[in-house]
């Protein structure tokens, strides 16, 4: 669990003070993703030090482009010199390839490469099974609640709209295989 206590104590060092709910988040996608490892095997850790990542950049020392999960992954990558894997999940976290084509970042969002889709979906059920306060969230209410904040001028609604169906379709793929993966443990 080496990486995964780097993850954390980097992540805690970013966001714990200046952005607390934000740590709050981080740290249930982080413990969403633990319940995951039975269907990841050997990308458990990764995916969990990407959880507990996931979101550093929207750290005052990360930002850049403002897409953060853009400047997560060019922070990790650059400053604390992070396993490429784990920069690729960050990178392309949740609404990320939407977001990026709204702001005209899909170069900037090139320099990673794509993440495995597996690892795609679990970041993906992670984050929006969390709230923005570190609570449980049901996926659909969660992507509601991010278009009511937001509100229709802002590229986040845009994105996320578009994103949608693609979003569920992940979080529908994550339950299907780890439902697989605990019956396959008592089988
Ligand atoms: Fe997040």
């Amino acid at each position: 669990m080496q990486l995964v206590k780097w993850a954390h104590d980097l992540t805690e060092s970013l966001l714990a003070d200046s952005l607390p709910q934000r740590w709050a988040h981080s740290q249930r996608v982080y413990s969403q993703a633990l319940t995951l490892a039975p269907a990841l095997g050997d990308d458990a850790e990764l995916l969990a030090a990407a959880a507990i990542a996931h979101d550093v950049g929207y750290a005052q020392a990360a930002v850049e482009t403002g897409q953060h999960m853009i400047d997560g992954a060019r922070y990790l990558r650059d400053v604390a010199g992070a396993d490429s894997r784990l920069c690729s999940i960050v990178a392309f976290h949740t609404s990320s390839s939407w977001e990026a084509s709204e702001l005209g970042l899909d170069g900037a969002l090139g320099e990673f490469e794509p993440a495995e889709p597996e690892l795609v979906d679990a970041i993906t059920y992670c984050d929006l099974t969390s709230t923005p306060t570190g609570d449980l969230a049901d996926p659909a209410e969660r992507l509601s609640e991010v278009l009511e904040r937001y509100g229709p001028e802002h590229v986040v609604f845009r994105a996320v709209s578009a994103a949608r169906p693609e979003l569920m379709a992940r979080v529908t793929r994550v339950q299907r295989r780890r439902a697989e993966a605990v019956y396959a443990t008592f089988n």
